[in-house]
């Protein structure tokens, strides 16, 4: 069995930098026409001038003769000023700007403290029609982990789409069925995007036999019945819902470790897993709008024209990839089968 659809792009990648970069991005490139690039590095990317010179280096990092196009993103800070907005839109790369809530995830040290502190970036990228991509979680750590996504939408979103009717907003790799209500029943302008790996687990999966490192990840996987909702909510055919990987890697140590990091890296067989997912439900159908048309469409880009072939074709994921120079990644299914082949 095959098909065939236009070939897809990745709305949230984690592509990273330097070595490591380059150990991961041909994964990517070889899945996907474009990516929407996470700006988390340290230092993070909150300048047009570093989102320049960081395309520079995901592009060097592209296989020769692979057509990939990074779409480049801001972190936003407390202090982001208009005008670093207003260049980010002119420069034509800058396709939006992320909000992490201080400390909520990797890297979000930097990120915002308070959420009103960034009025003006705010009100200018609703001017402009510039998405905000939201990691939405709430940063207190009174909240049960579990409930952070639930807690920020109540407490943070609703609040600051009254206060901007008109601003575009993504909210990012959601986790739970009051999310995908939330999207669903809410303005056009607010869409969101699925990871594969919360369509197929949910959170006994991080405790199935003892404690699996790489299967912890931002927001943490929640329960079924969430999960149901989420492959639901994606295979509805509502463009509302659009494929993001959330692909993040990091060093085998550094998830086996006393306190180890968040992040899956599914980047391997990102649209294969994604298949399974849609298979399981009946709704193989459905993959292609929501891979490949959701996301062109809410980000006003045109949709890809080229297209890729998936078979059922058995094939063994490898137990690592390498790392940067030193080090190894272990990837989503690490040794294990999957049924669903790009070829
Ligand atoms: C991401 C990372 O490692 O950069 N980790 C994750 O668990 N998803 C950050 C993020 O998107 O939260
Ligand atoms: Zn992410």
């Amino acid at each position: 069995m095959r098909i065939e659809i236009i070939c897809p792009d990745d709305w949230h990648l984690h592509p990273r930098d330097g070595e490591a970069l380059k150990s991961v991005l041909p994964h990517s490139a070889r899945q996907f026409a474009r990516a929407m690039v996470m700006p988390n590095l340290k230092p993070p990317v909150t300048t047009t001038d570093a989102a320049a010179a960081y395309r520079e280096r995901i592009l060097a990092a592209v296989p020769l003769g692979v057509a990939f196009e990074p779409l480049m993103t801001l972190y936003l800070t407390d202090e982001t000023p208009r005008d670093e907005i207003r260049r980010a839109h002119e420069s034509g790369f800058v396709h939006a700007v992320k909000l992490y809530p201080a400390g909520v995830t990797t890297h979000s040290d930097a990120g915002v403290t308070a959420i009103d502190r960034c009025e003006p970036a705010l009100s200018e990228m609703e001017k402009l029609g510039m998405p905000l991509l939201i990691h939405g979680e709430v940063n207190d750590p009174a909240v049960d982990v579990f409930d952070r996504e639930s807690v920020f939408i109540e407490t943070v979103l609703q609040p600051l789409l009254a206060r901007h009717p008109e601003l575009r907003v993504v909210l990012e790799h959601i986790t739970t069925k009051e999310a995908v209500d939330f999207i669903a029943s809410s303005r056009e302008s607010l869409a969101a995007t699925i990871t594969a790996h919360h369509l197929l687990y949910n959170r006994n999966a991080i405790f199935a036999g003892g404690l699996r490192p790489h299967r912890y990840c931002l927001p943490v996987l929640k329960r079924e019945t969430h999960r149901v909702a989420l492959l639901d909510a994606a295979a509805s055919g509502n463009p509302k819902f659009m494929l993001g990987t959330d692909s993040a890697p990091h060093a085998r140590r550094m998830k086996e470790a006393d306190c180890g990091c968040a992040g899956c890296y599914t980047a391997h067989a990102a649209i294969e897993f994604y298949a399974e997912a849609f298979e399981s439900v009946g709704a193989l159908d459905r993959l292609e709008a929501f891979s490949s048309f959701s996301g062109p469409d809410f980000y006003r880009l045109p949709r890809n024209t080229e297209k890729i072939v998936l078979e059922k074709n058995d094939w063994t994921v490898p137990q690592t990839f390498s790392f940067g120079e030193n080090e190894l990644l272990v990837p989503l299914r690490a040794g294990e089968v999957l049924h669903w082949k790009r070829i």
